[in-house]
């Protein structure tokens, strides 16, 4: 079983969409693994996106992550970082498929609903940016 970390975004939480996106997580066959509502600070949204820190929309998704609270979710399932990429569709919502969380939600390229991980090592790196072990119920029988 792999994992990937979810980060359902400010406009998400804003919109009211977090049942609507958890529901399609989980009738697509993802077991939630942890969750918590968070507020991003901008040093935790500069150190989460910190690989596009270069890029010209980087001021931008600072102020849009930092805007109101957030989601993070860590997921399991096979081949859980393809599937949820296969789930949430292309960064930009008019490009993504029919039925994808980003085709129903989505705004635009930078409000687009919602994070997944790009790779299992990503994944494992994002998990722990948001989650402590005892946290992810592992090793604590008392958790
Ligand atoms: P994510 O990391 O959030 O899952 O999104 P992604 O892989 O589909 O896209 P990525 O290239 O990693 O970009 C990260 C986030 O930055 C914002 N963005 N804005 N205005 C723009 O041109 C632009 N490009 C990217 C989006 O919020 C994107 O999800
Ligand atoms: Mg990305």
């Amino acid at each position: 079983m792999e994992r990937t970390l979810v980060l359902l975004k400010p406009d998400c939480v804003q919109k009211n969409h977090i049942g609507d996106v958890i529901k399609k997580i989980t009738d697509t066959g993802f077991k939630i693994k942890a969750l918590k509502m968070i507020r991003l600070t901008p040093a935790s949204a500069g150190g989460f996106y910190d690989i596009h820190k270069e890029r010209p929309f980087f001021n931008e998704l600072l102020d849009y992550m930092t805007s109101g609270p957030c989601v993070p979710i860590a997921l399991e399932k096979e081949n859980a970082v393809e599937e949820f990429r296969k789930l949430i569709g292309t960064t930009d919502p008019q490009k993504a498929d029919e039925g994808t969380i980003r085709k129903l939600y989505a705004k635009d390229t930078t409000q687009n609903i919602v994070h997944g991980s790009d790779s299992d090592e990503n994944a494992l790196k994002e998990i722990s940016h948001f989650f402590t072990r005892k946290e992810l119920l592992e090793n604590y029988s008392d958790a």
